[in-house]
């Protein structure tokens, strides 16, 4: 082999890796199954202990204790028995939760600011403070609309 061909091979050589190694690239790019996984579990798996009690600990036990405003508890181990399937105090019509149906939930109504046209009265809640935000409306919204499990 004189040195003429020798280097004309060690070339093609080098452009045949260069192939392989972009070749292969483009089968480490398929990295987008993990964002469908985290959609898939928020959308299903609303926790009643984890991401709803929080919400009333923070905004409402204050008041919503013992005896409690409008007879409503909404301290821990308490709050679930006292929600779903009990009659709301202030509108006729309305379970405060009614599970599978947060429309009919006077829970939500009163979260939203929508209690007269349920059927109640009384103000917004929180009493006397900024309403809860959207995301954690929605939270309790979809917590409803699974069933309202005790989980
Ligand atoms: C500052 C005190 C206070 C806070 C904080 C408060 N509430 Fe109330 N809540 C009241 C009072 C007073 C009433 C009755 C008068 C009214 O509705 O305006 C009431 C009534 C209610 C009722 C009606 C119960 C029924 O059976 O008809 C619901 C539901 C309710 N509150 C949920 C909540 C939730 C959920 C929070 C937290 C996001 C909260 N409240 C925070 C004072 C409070």
């Amino acid at each position: 082999m004189t040195k003429q061909t020798s280097g004309v091979f060690l070339a093609t050589i080098a452009v045949a890796l260069g192939i392989f190694v972009l070749g292969i690239a483009p089968g480490c790019s398929s990295g987008g199954s993990s964002n469908t996984t985290a959609a898939t579990t928020a959308a299903s798996g609303v926790s009643f202990s984890k991401n709803i009690q929080p919400i009333f600990n923070s905004n409402c036990v204050v008041c919503h204790q013992g005896a409690g405003q409008a007879g409503l508890t909404l301290e821990p181990n308490l709050s679930y028995s006292k929600l779903v399937g009990v009659p709301s105090t202030q509108s006729a019509t309305e379970q405060r939760v009614k599970a599978g149906a947060p429309d009919q939930s006077y829970l939500l109504a009163k979260l939203n600011g929508t209690q007269v046209a349920a059927g109640g009265s009384g103000a917004q809640m929180p009493y006397g403070a900024a309403p809860l935000s959207a995301s954690n409306i929605s939270l309790i919204q979809q917590w409803i609309a699974a069933g309202a499990p005790n989980n």
